[in-house]
């Protein structure tokens, strides 16, 4: 049987951490701050910054949530990622995207100091993870690798093959696991015989945004399958085709007529040694590691 990554446990332990963390820094008067910045009424991320705030509370960091209308020009965004740059009790900027359409969400992201940029978005940070420094390293990919070390999934020497190649996921997933001395393979939409490539894999971190895009013909058996895809479905058939026979997911898709599925097909895990359900596995690291890398940015930015 293959071992169920258990993100939301891994996910439990660092908050843990980070709570400690941020304990012994109140008795040095310092707390960790995050300023959350939700433009306009986007549901999803409504929720995902809500949970965020909520986050930081359950773990005695200081949050603020900042909203500005969803007709905000790039000038006022400018003038407030400027304002929170300058705040020292702000540690870490976090802007949810999307933003609007006239927003130049490029430009504001480069704005954000490095020192404070905890989504790990800015090039400065993307140049020193390449570089092998210290860096705020982009959230889902941290947590990535948190998943396997903590796992004790063997890194050094494997053959990890990411597909996927964005600056948010594949990109900082693959210098990681490079950094972990893992041989690296980066697949993308014009990787050629991709099944070939990603059956040599050892490590198989799948991070496309197509619903059960990895077959279990394109998985070599053992594999430790990382997936990375939150895939929304919400038809009879389409659940069959990724689902059929799963009881427990059954009652739920009946219930809620919607359900989630990675970029792996779910097939694909039978065959696998390890592997990160969808939910529960890589999903719940994220905010996780937003947390950490809000205490990290506290501690670098006053050199302890
Ligand atoms: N768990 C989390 O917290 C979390 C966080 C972020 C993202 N995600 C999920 O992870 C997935 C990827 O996100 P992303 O932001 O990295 O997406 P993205 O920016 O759209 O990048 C997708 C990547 O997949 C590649 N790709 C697309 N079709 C392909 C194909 N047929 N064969 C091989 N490669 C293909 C693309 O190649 P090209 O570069 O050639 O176009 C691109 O590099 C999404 O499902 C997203 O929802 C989850």
């Amino acid at each position: 049987m293959p071992t169920v990554l258990d993100g939301a446990a891994i996910s439990a332990a660092i908050k843990h951490e980070v709570k400690q963390e941020a304990a012994k820094l109140a008795a040095q008067g310092i707390r960790p701050g995050l300023a959350a910045v939700l433009v306009g009424n986007v549901p999803a991320s409504q929720i995902y910054v809500r949970s965020k705030v909520q986050t930081c509370a359950e773990l005695g960091l200081f949050s603020e949530l900042i909203t500005p209308p969803d007709t905000v020009t790039t000038e006022d965004m400018f003038d407030l990622v400027n304002s929170l740059n300058a705040r020292d009790d702000i540690d870490g900027i976090l802007i949810q995207l999307p933003l609007p359409a006239q927003v130049d969400a490029k430009l504001l992201l480069d704005a954000v100091l490095p020192e404070k940029d905890v989504d790990g978005f800015h090039p400065v940070n993307a140049g020193r993870l390449q570089a092998g420094r210290p860096a705020l390293a982009p959230c889902t990919p941290a947590g990535v690798i948190e998943i396997l070390k903590r796992s004790n999934i063997p890194i050094a020497g494997s053959h990890a093959v990411v597909v996927g190649r964005s600056d948010i996921v594949g990109k900082p997933a693959a210098m990681l696991l490079l950094h972990q001395n893992a041989t690296i393979t980066i697949c993308h939409s014009k990787t050629q015989n991709l099944g070939e490539v990603t059956r040599q894999a050892d490590i198989l971190v799948a991070a496309i945004g197509r619903p059960g895009f990895i077959a279990p013909e394109m998985v070599k058996p053992g594999a430790t399958l990382i997936d990375v895809g939150i895939n929304r479905i919400n038809t009879q058939e389409e659940f069959d085709r990724y689902f059929k026979g799963d009881l427990k997911r059954e009652l739920t898709f009946a219930k809620r007529g919607t359900t989630i599925v990675g970029d792996i097909h779910p097939r694909a895990f039978e065959i696998a040694g390890a592997y990160t359900p969808v939910p529960g596995g890589v999903g719940p690291l994220t905010i996780a590691m937003l947390m950490a890398n809000t205490v990290r940015a506290a501690k670098m930015r006053r050199g302890l």
